[in-house]
């Protein structure tokens, strides 16, 4: 069984698969709005702090993890003890459930590339974004109205993947990977290099970057970066541990790690500069302060970008292609690996082909998502977005943690690391995992549930 386990064919094709799944949505419409309203410069303090006492040891804990049981989740857990084998498929669950709905917004933005050409949102985005574009009812319950045109970009979207994953970890995954990650530089060069020789620029990243040390004195601060750096490097989705599983023998995991974990922060921050720098042009343009303009998530992508393309001097098509195909490669790229979680633990644990697994859960996948193609489609959407939230990600990546480091033993999965890689964790990185960050977590887990929840 073992020796037919899908491999990587090459190390450059793992890490930029993994950059791939680390590298979403997230990147382009979240971590510079977050920046900006939590101190800006100053923010990279907790940030930075966050990535390095968790988010690479939990990486590396994940990667190492599947790498040494060599299974996707369920049945690495399973290895720990028999007992723990819900937790891998209860990241699973979560992986499939923000699949759903990852997938949709990746549809949208695959219309938005189309809409690019004519800038088809209109004079109107807000407009146009609510009305033509979703038909939104404003209630979860209205689900008649099937948005067709979103219908079949979902439809379109989950073939795509559906092509990629069938066509298996080396020809498919790592194939795809090596095509979307160069396309997703070169737009994201076109971006920033436009987003920041724009009239007002400067005010913009300005805003971004001017450090408020006021801030980083807010222990919530320091929370809310742990969260970020868990969402940011798809942690707590069992997809690390599937990814790594189709190592060979011989890889340098630390290293192949910190590269991925280092290169998706850096994405964040410089595409953080184009956000700004067009956001500061809007503002220079429109006569108001940055403070009116700055938002984050879909509102930023679908209503705030289509408005300030609008207003660009000059090629406002090529920036407006840039920015939503850049959106959907990033989105693609994340969603091959959520998908894959899935698809890997069925084949463990079923013995099902790839090919049957992947087509039950796009089958599947495709129809939970028709109902937020509908006119209550967006409400609907985020409900479920709320539902991860609090029973996904810091809950999963915390109890995670805890078994590892309580009921395992760490040492074997550092071990068994540090054989083939020329970088080693040590002490350090076992007392992050066992103290420092479960710590921040937990407190991390408690406070958002109850945002969550008011
Ligand atoms: N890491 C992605 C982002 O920052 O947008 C989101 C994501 C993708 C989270 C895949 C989880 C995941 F499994
Ligand atoms: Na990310």
């Amino acid at each position: 069984m073992e020796e037919n386990r899908d491999q990587w064919g090459s190390r450059l094709g793992f890490i930029l698969a993994t950059i791939g799944s680390a590298v979403g949505l997230g990147n382009i419409w979240r971590f510079s709005y977050q920046a900006y309203e939590n101190g800006g410069g100053a923010f990279l303090f907790p940030y930075i702090f966050a990535l390095i006492t968790a988010g690479i040891p939990l990486l590396l804990l994940e990667m190492g993890f599947g790498f040494f049981t060599r299974n996707s989740a369920p049945s690495s857990f399973r290895k720990v003890k028999e007992k723990f084998e819900w937790v891998g498929w209860w990241s699973v669950l979560v992986a499939f459930t923000v699949t759903v709905y990852y997938i949709v917004i990746i549809a949208w933005s695959l219309l938005f590339v189309f809409e690019s050409f004519s800038l088809g949102w209109t004079a109107d985005p807000e407009g146009f974004f609510f009305g033509e574009f979703l038909g939104f009812s404003g209630s979860a319950f209205t689900l008649g109205g099937i948005q067709w045109k979103i219908f079949f970009a979902l439809l379109a979207v989950w073939i795509i993947n559906y092509v990629i994953i069938a066509g298996g970890v080396e020809k498919g995954i790592e194939k795809a990977s090596k095509i979307f990650m160069p396309l997703l530089a070169l737009m994201v060069l076109i971006i920033v290099l436009r987003g920041v020789t724009l009239p007002g620029a400067m005010e913009g990243v300005k805003a971004f970057v001017t450090p408020d040390f006021s801030k980083i004195l807010d222990f919530n601060i320091w929370v809310g970066a742990y969260g970020q750096i868990f969402f940011t490097l798809s942690l707590g989705f069992g997809i690390m541990i599937a990814y790594s599983s189709y190592l060979p023998k011989k890889s340098d995991v630390v290293k192949n790690g910190i590269i991925a974990g280092l290169a998706n922060s850096i994405f964040s921050i410089v595409v953080g500069f184009g956000v700004f720098g067009v956001l500061g042009y809007m503002a220079q343009q429109q006569g108001v302060e940055i403070a009116d303009v700055a938002t984050s998530g879909i509102g930023l992508a679908f209503i705030a970008f289509p408005k300030a393309i609008n207003l660009l001097p000059g090629l406002p098509q090529l920036f407006g292609f840039a920015f939503f195909f850049s959106l959907t490669i990033a989105g693609l790229s994340s969603s091959i690996s959520l998908i894959e979680s899935v698809v890997s633990s069925l084949i463990d644990n079923f013995s099902l082909s790839r090919k049957k697994a992947v087509t039950l859960v796009s089958i599947v996948g495709f129809i939970l998502g028709v109902p937020m193609v509908t006119q209550g489609g967006l409400a609907i959407l985020d409900i479920v977005d709320h539902f991860v939230n609090i029973f996904g990600l810091l809950l999963v990546g915390l109890i995670e943690m805890l078994i590892l480091s309580y009921a395992f033993d760490l040492d074997k999965i550092k071990d068994n690391m540090n054989a083939s890689s020329d970088l080693h964790v040590g002490n350090g990185w076992k007392a992050m995992i066992k103290f420092i960050a479960p710590v921040f977590i937990g407190i991390g887990f408690v406070q958002s549930t109850i945002s969550e929840l008011s």
